[in-house]
């Protein structure tokens, strides 16, 4: 055990420590004496050891009570708060002592947190290569469960996948180089890329996906990746939103809305990490994962407001506002999904409303669905992967909003309601497929520090996803 320079003692609210030695709980007699440390879910205690040995630390996680780790929010947290605790402690390697106490689940999830809480975005910090070294965690546990661990383990590297894409600036992810990075990542997880240019995208007849993009110098790209695990089944398109960039367009975004606005491909990311882990997990069924990328951006070539646009779909739309624009991107899509593809279930995930955010906060996805087995797959999968979901309703009283004078449609809705109606665009161009909307502006990036991730994008999407498809396949 001596590479170890750290252990992570996780501890109940009786104060049992993992793998009890009669020398930790001799610490925690003392630490409880003294009131320092109770086991409580959340807690956190180091004790720091300043003598040549190889051991620097002892981080002591509580846990509290297994009753009360609904979706293992909390044990996440805790496990999470432990890896920060040894970061901040500047640890290189860290040895987590598991016991029997914990299920097999929450031992997966304990595993998954951990990897999630070490993982920072340092690419373009220059410094000493010490300060960028990568925390190494292992795990000592009794249970047989390696497939779980591998899982575990998994989903947290996929959802690094796209905290990377989210947190790359929109200078380096253009819509080319996300199409290339789509290609790099079908190599190594093993499933099939197709990437379409311009020329290729007219051809398809996107005339609304199109229009969004015109603005911009970076050309557009279909990127479409494919799982066939289940030959014969029936398939799913996973529809990430991609704008690499949005400004606004025409209808300008004011400067603090701009900010953060290279996160907008957040639907795309999580698309690309899901597919790479039902494809490296060798799911039973069958994916289509469906980007269409592109910047929005002003210049003499934009589209305007006021403009009325065609789609692959056959309906015109007027644009009434051109940051309303990552639908545009969606309709046409889902329209290939359905159409060319030939999905026989749809779920889109985008970084569509501010009104998502007002509605649910940072923390929570705000959901669409037409189809109640869907719904419930989609639901267990989100707490099974830990994070936060609520479903709206279809509403068609608000869906009226979307009517226009003079087109089929319009890109907007009334003055409120803005995820539903944002929503219900998309689900104009899906027909009786069952079909779900995840809106993710609030939670795809974080501007606090969490137990399981660092400031910057989370990655949310990857594990829900991924666990629906895997709930689709049983
Ligand atoms: N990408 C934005 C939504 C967004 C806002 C994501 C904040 C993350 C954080 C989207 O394209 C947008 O601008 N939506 C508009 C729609 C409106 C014009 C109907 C919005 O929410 O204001
Ligand atoms: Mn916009
Ligand atoms: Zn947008």
């Amino acid at each position: 055990m001596n590479q170890f320079d750290t252990h992570l003692i996780y501890v109940d609210e009786e104060l049992t420590p993992s793998m009890s030695t009669g020398e930790y709980k001799d610490y925690l007699d003392g630490l409880k004496a003294e009131k320092l440390f109770s086991g409580k879910a959340g807690e956190v205690y180091a004790l720091r050891f300043t003598g040549r040995d190889a051991l620097k630390n002892v981080i002591f996680v509580g846990i509290g009570k297994e009753d009360d780790w609904a979706c293992g929010e909390k044990i996440s947290n805790a496990f999470g708060s432990g890896i920060g605790k040894a970061r901040a402690l500047k640890a290189g390697r860290v040895l987590v002592l598991m016991d029997d106490r914990l299920s097999a689940e929450s031992t997966a999830k304990a595993i998954e947190a951990m990897h999630l809480a070490k993982y920072s975005f340092k690419k373009y910090k220059t410094g000493k290569d010490e300060d960028k070294k990568d925390l190494t965690i292992s795990i000592s546990s009794p249970l047989e469960i390696k497939e779980m661990v591998e899982e575990a383990v998994l989903l947290a590297d996929q959802t690094c996948v796209a905290r990377d894409l989210v947190n790359e600036p929109a200078n380096v992810i253009t819509p080319a180089a996300l199409g290339d990075f789509a290609q790099r990542e079908g190599a190594r997880c093993g499933f099939k890329v197709e990437v379409y240019d311009m020329a290729a995208i007219e051809a398809l007849g996107m005339e609304a996906f199109l229009a969004v993009g015109k603005g911009s110098g970076q050309e557009p790209r279909l990127i479409v990746m494919s799982y066939e695990g289940n030959p014969g089944g029936e398939t799913i398109a996973l529809v990430g939103k991609g704008l690499t960039y949005d400004s606004g367009g025409y209808s300008l975004k004011p400067s603090a809305g701009m900010a953060n606005m290279k996160t907008d491909m957040g639907g795309g990311a999580a698309v690309i990490g899901a597919v790479g882990a039902i494809a490296k997990a060798g799911l039973k069924a069958n994916v289509v994962g469906i980007i269409a990328a592109c910047e929005n951006l002003i210049s003499g070539h934009s589209y305007k407001p006021g403009d009325i646009i065609g789609s692959m779909g056959g309906k015109y739309i007027e644009v009434d506002n051109t940051d309303a624009e990552g639908r545009l991107t969606l309709i046409d899509a889902v329209t290939y999904a359905i159409n060319v593809k030939q999905a026989d279930k749809v779920i889109d995930i985008a970084t569509l409303t501010g009104a998502a955010i007002i509605a649910l906060g940072t923390g929570i996805t705000a959901a669409l669905c037409n189809n109640e087995e869907l719904w419930e797959a989609i639901d267990k999968a989100a707490c099974a992967a830990t994070e936060k979901i609520w479903r709206m309703p279809c509403d068609e009283e608000l869906g009226k909003g979307l009517k226009s004078e003079i087109a089929d449609l319009k890109n907007t809705g009334g003055r409120s309601g803005g995820m539903i109606t944002g929503g219900l665009f998309v689900g104009e161009f899906v027909g009786n497929t069952p079909w779900a909307h995840l809106d993710i502006a609030g939670p795809s990036f974080t501007e606090k520090a969490k137990p399981t991730c660092c400031i910057g994008g989370t990655g949310v999407g990857v594990r829900t996803l991924y666990h629906t498809v895997k709930n689709l396949s049983q």
